[in-house]
């Protein structure tokens, strides 16, 4: 792969340039830059006043843990479990620069639609370049964060089966039924919407969304900043159950605004239109 040879950023990764460090993954069509997490070159994209201050105005003023210049990024302690994910809770830092790179010709794929199950309050996925449509932005499912929610155990947390090798049929993270049942509903009615954009625009979302890293068949390598947005009393709130009001650890501005919007603000977001038309858009992606 070279800088500036665009047809060489084209995936997967050839067995000579895979990388299975958890700081610094590559693979397939993924690149995952984690060491970078706790620079300050990064942290203050993410860390500035203008995104502190959006993150400030839905978290609450003064809630928001800091990252660590220097310090332990995403991915030190390596995957979870063998073979497993990388925590990104056990992070100082921001999660880093997630790259998927051009799928070219190949056969486009099933992707992996999940929640997070690692406690956090808000995630944001910055673009550090341009992405077209289809060009692996994020893909999101609206509104199923409220439908999941109350099916949680506990409002940011997921119990995990411990790993042992010699008992390896279950290990990881454990679904609730409820969970698994609303999930199947939500794929099957609702349309995910893909988020795409200029350099510099920024996808905020709530901890409990439905997401997924889409694949790329664009000629470009999609390449985003990932931070999650934690409450300095996350650690009080973590083991709550769902609440009745799923906004309770959310600042007051938040909790009493309308959530409505209007038809200006859904053409500048390529939202869906009152008259459930996608604005400017011919597939309803924005
Ligand atoms: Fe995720």
């Amino acid at each position: 792969m070279k800088r500036d040879q665009p047809a060489s950023h084209v995936g997967p990764f050839s067995a000579e340039d895979e990388d299975d460090n958890t700081m610094h993954l590559r693979k397939d069509y993924r690149w995952q830059i984690r060491d970078v997490g706790t620079e300050p070159l990064l942290i203050d994209l993410v860390w500035n006043d203008r995104l502190r201050g959006v993150a400030e105005t839905l978290l609450g003023e003064g809630m928001l843990q800091p990252p660590v210049v220097g310090g332990r990024p995403m991915g030190s302690e390596g995957a979870a479990w063998p073979g497993g994910p990388v925590d990104p809770a056990v992070n100082e830092g921001i999660r880093g620069i997630y790259c998927t790179l051009p799928h070219g010709d190949a056969p486009r794929q099933s992707i992996g639609d999940h929640t997070d199950g690692h406690p956090f309050n808000l995630g944001i996925v910055g673009l550090i370049d341009e992405v077209l449509p289809e060009g692996g932005g994020f893909r999101i499912w609206p509104g199923s964060h409220k439908r999941l929610y109350p099916t949680f155990q506990m409002q940011y947390d997921q119990p995990r089966i411990p790993y042992y090798a010699h008992l390896p049929s279950y290990k990881g993270i454990i679904h609730s039924p409820a969970y698994l049942a609303e999930l199947a509903d939500i794929m099957a009615d609702t349309k995910p919407v893909d988020c795409w954009g200029q350099t510099g625009d920024v996808v905020l979302w709530h901890h409990r969304l439905v997401h997924a890293a889409p694949p790329n068949y664009t000629q470009q390598m999609r390449q985003a900043v990932l931070n999650d947005f934690s409450r300095t009393d996350l650690d009080r709130c973590r083991l709550d159950p769902p609440q009745a009001n799923m906004w309770r650890d959310w600042s007051d501005r938040t909790q009493q605004v309308s959530v409505a919007y209007s038809e200006a603000f859904a053409v500048a977001q390529r939202l869906p239109t009152a008259t459930g038309e996608s604005a400017g858009m011919q597939d309803q992606r924005g």
